[in-house]
């Protein structure tokens, strides 16, 4: 049976490092009975959860109506879910958290997520800036018990060329082979 593989991706910046990294990632799990769907978060409107437990009073209802409507509807059907976002602060993008936290309205009914993967970049010369961001979502996949089924962090970066020829490239495309 094929897999519906659902990544969020929070850079604003089109084009730019984090965008091709998740280009990588997409084009090693192309094909193989994989449905690759790939959220551009930071280009839909989507606002913080609001904490009211709406979603729990009406199973799966967010009492939000905007751009997250269309992902929990991804959400519901993903067997593999994929984060990405450049570091901003030593941790991810505003607009990757306000899309992880509006996963809160499936909390109830449950996901049928198994695997898990992060996908990261930043400008310091080392991964380290990555580690917060990387504590807080294996946290998060031990707590939803989805299997880590990797994390790739790509630093040195600053303009999109940055990344042009990196290995890690091929490491988030070998991710994507193996999802
Ligand atoms: C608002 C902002 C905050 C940033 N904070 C950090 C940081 O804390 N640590 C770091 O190593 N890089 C930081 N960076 C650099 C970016 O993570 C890095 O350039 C990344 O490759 C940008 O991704 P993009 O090409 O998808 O925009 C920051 C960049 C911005 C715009």
């Amino acid at each position: 049976m094929g897999k519906n593989v659902v990544v969020l991706s929070g850079s604003p910046r089109k084009g730019g490092t984090t965008d091709r990294l998740v280009d990588a990632f997409a084009e090693g799990a192309a094909g193989s009975e994989r449905v690759v769907s790939v959220f551009r978060v930071a280009d839909m409107e989507i606002g913080g959860c609001l904490g009211c437990n709406h979603c729990f009073r009406e199973t799966g209802v967010c009492a939000r109506k905007d751009g997250m409507g269309s992902v929990l509807e991804e959400l519901r059907k993903a067997d593999v879910l994929v984060f990405a976002s450049p570091v901003y602060y030593f941790g991810v993008s505003s607009q990757l958290k306000a899309a992880v936290d509006r996963m809160y309205a499936l909390m109830k009914e449950g996901m049928r997520v198994k695997r898990a993967a992060l996908l990261m970049t930043c400008g310091d010369d080392t991964d380290a800036a990555a580690a917060p961001s990387i504590a807080m979502f294996r946290r998060v996949f031990a707590y939803m018990r989805w299997e880590e089924a990797g994390i790739v962090v790509t630093p040195r970066l600053h303009e999109p060329s940055d990344i042009e020829g990196r290995e890690e490239l091929e490491r988030a495309k070998n991710l994507g082979r193996n999802i």
